[in-house]
This record gives C-alpha cells, structure tokens and sequence, in this order.
C-alpha cells in the first residue's frame, strides 16, 4: 500500500453563525469567523489517495488526472465563492472548516474509485495553525 497527496488551494468566504442567536452570542461561540458581513480565508487542501503501485506506470495514479478531479469537483465549485451561499455540496451545512472536510471527502470518494485507487484522507487548512483531517467513517 502506497499513499500519495495532492495540494490544491482556494479562497472562499464563509460566516459561522446560527441565525437564532444574537450577534453577541455568535461571537461569543463562533469568535472572529461570525463576522455579520462575511470574511474569507486561504484554504489548503491536501487529498491523499492510497492504493498499490501500477507495474507499468510507475504510479499510484496520475497526478494529472487527480489534480482534474479535484478541479472539477471541489475547486471550480467553491474557488472565489460564498461557501454558505453558493456552494452546492455544502448547502444547509454549517460552513466549518470540519463539515467542509466532510463534504469534500464525499465529493471525492466515487470519483477516486474510478482512478483505481481509495480516498485515504481529506486535510484542510483554514489558517497557518488550524487544519482538520477527515478519513471517512468506517475507521
Ligand atoms: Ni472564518
């Protein structure tokens, strides 16, 4: 078994907040990232894909076609957006930085399987000292 990671960045705009709290409470739970008038951040998503070494290729699976699924799947959608507003997979969702990690993964099993190879873990950054993994469920 062999592991392989991708590195792909995006910026987005989000707002954590619970419509039923006032703007003191959301800040007090939610701190900066409740901010009434949105803020964005710089993400970094890392996508590692496990699996065994092709003996004709020389590889796990082709970057080039990883790197496009990724593309396709996650950052034509959620590059430059609103991720509360206008980001499909992460619709009725709170937009955390975990629940991204959540809906990135199932962007992306299916589609890894197709390549020949698994969905080992779904890493993002929101900022320099804060960053979550997701392995999926059956772990
Ligand atoms: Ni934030």
């Amino acid at each position: 078994m062999i592991y392989i990671t991708r590195r792909e960045r995006f910026n987005a705009a989000h707002r954590l907040y619970r419509p039923e709290y006032s703007d003191e409470k959301n800040l007090e739970v939610f701190g900066k990232c409740s901010n009434p008038n949105w803020h964005g951040h710089n993400y970094e998503l890392f996508v590692t894909v496990k699996g065994e070494v092709d003996e004709k290729t020389g590889f796990l699976v082709n970057l080039k076609n990883l790197s496009k699924i990724i593309r396709e799947e996650v950052i034509d959608k959620i590059d430059h957006k609103n991720i509360n507003l206008e980001v499909d997979f992460m619709a009725d969702n709170m937009a955390s930085t975990e629940n991204l990690a959540i809906g990135i993964w199932n962007q992306l099993e299916h589609k890894i399987k197709q390549l020949g190879a698994e969905l080992h873990c779904v890493k993002i950054y929101e900022s320099e000292n804060n960053f979550v993994e997701y392995f999926g469920e059956n772990r």
